[in-house]
């Protein structure tokens, strides 16, 4: 499908979507992004992750480009221009264009790019063997609650998974403890509870991870949210959410079993529960 680009009022092709040189998105990673997925024109959780956005933007001073009604409007058309069937729409908001200085001017206009494909998802493959995961002692800044554009640490920590054979990097903070992914959050399952590290400024607050909080209540699983190690007694797996993942075991740790090194009873309820879900947008 030839793809196009909302950018700053104006539907382009791909090929033609470009942004000026001076925007701060390209000089500072000043701004922030969503990512929305869609089944079949109808988004999961579109309004959580806009009011994300509208956080995000608060959190660094940037006006949101337009009232989230008409975002809102803007994403279901970049959908309706490109209409995958399971999409992945992604949203960047910048402060804006200006001669490259740090203390950005007044009353700049914000920069928003919208762009639809199609959604990335595990393969067959890795959903029967598991991801394989590395750990990483946190190297990132003190605000991972933002869902920044500056995604150096992370792609850093995605390089150094790559270079060691696995899919992700899991940042520990000093004492240990297993906080999120480069680009996912996760969960243990820890003598039955689902256990996952609570919101502060560490961690993004994924809006998977939410659904999957949910998911699990509705389940009667008993959730926690508190800090915890990959040595805890009890501890039987571990699982990532991402939009673009859902849910997904993490089976391998630093080269070691997570458990007994395979998908476990835990991840595979929790994923058939989030994957009707899903279902249920494909067919509404
Ligand atoms: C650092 C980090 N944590 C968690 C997530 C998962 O967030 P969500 O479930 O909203 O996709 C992401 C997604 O990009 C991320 O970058």
């Amino acid at each position: 499908m030839k793809q196009t680009a909302y950018v700053n009022g104006h539907f382009l092709p791909m090929e033609s979507a470009m942004v000026h040189i001076e925007d701060r998105g390209f000089q500072f990673a000043d701004g922030v992004y969503e990512v929305v997925a869609c089944f079949n024109g109808n988004f999961l959780d579109m309004q959580p992750h806009l009011e994300r956005l509208e956080r995000c933007c608060a959190a660094i001073n940037i006006p949101l480009p337009c009232p989230l009604e008409r975002l809102a409007e803007l994403v279901r058309q970049t959908w309706q221009k490109n209409p995958f069937p399971d999409a992945m729409i992604y949203i960047q908001v910048t402060r804006g264009v200006a001669p490259r200085a740090h203390l950005a001017p007044d009353n700049l206009v914000p920069t928003l790019i919208i762009t639809s494909a199609d959604l990335p998802k595990p393969s067959e493959a890795k959903l029967t063997s598991g991801a394989k995961a590395i750990t990483l002692a946190d190297f990132r800044w003190k605000h991972c609650e933002i869902k920044s554009i500056a995604l150096l640490a992370s792609v850093m920590g995605k390089q150094e998974a790559n270079r060691q054979h696995a899919d992700e990097a899991f940042w520990l903070d000093t004492e240990g403890h297993v906080l999120e992914g480069c680009s996912t959050n996760i969960f243990a399952a820890i003598n039955g509870t689902l256990v996952t590290h609570p919101l502060d400024h560490q961690v993004l607050g994924g809006i998977t991870r939410s659904m999957l909080i949910r998911v699990a209540r509705e389940a009667g699983i008993k959730i926690e949210e508190r800090p915890w190690c990959l040595d805890e007694p009890g501890l039987t797996e571990t699982m990532l959410t991402s939009t673009t993942n859902a849910v997904l075991p993490v089976c391998v740790m630093d080269d070691k079993p997570v458990g007994k090194g395979i998908p476990g009873p835990m991840a595979g309820r929790l994923r058939a529960l989030m994957l009707q879900n899903m279902d249920a947008l494909r067919n509404a």
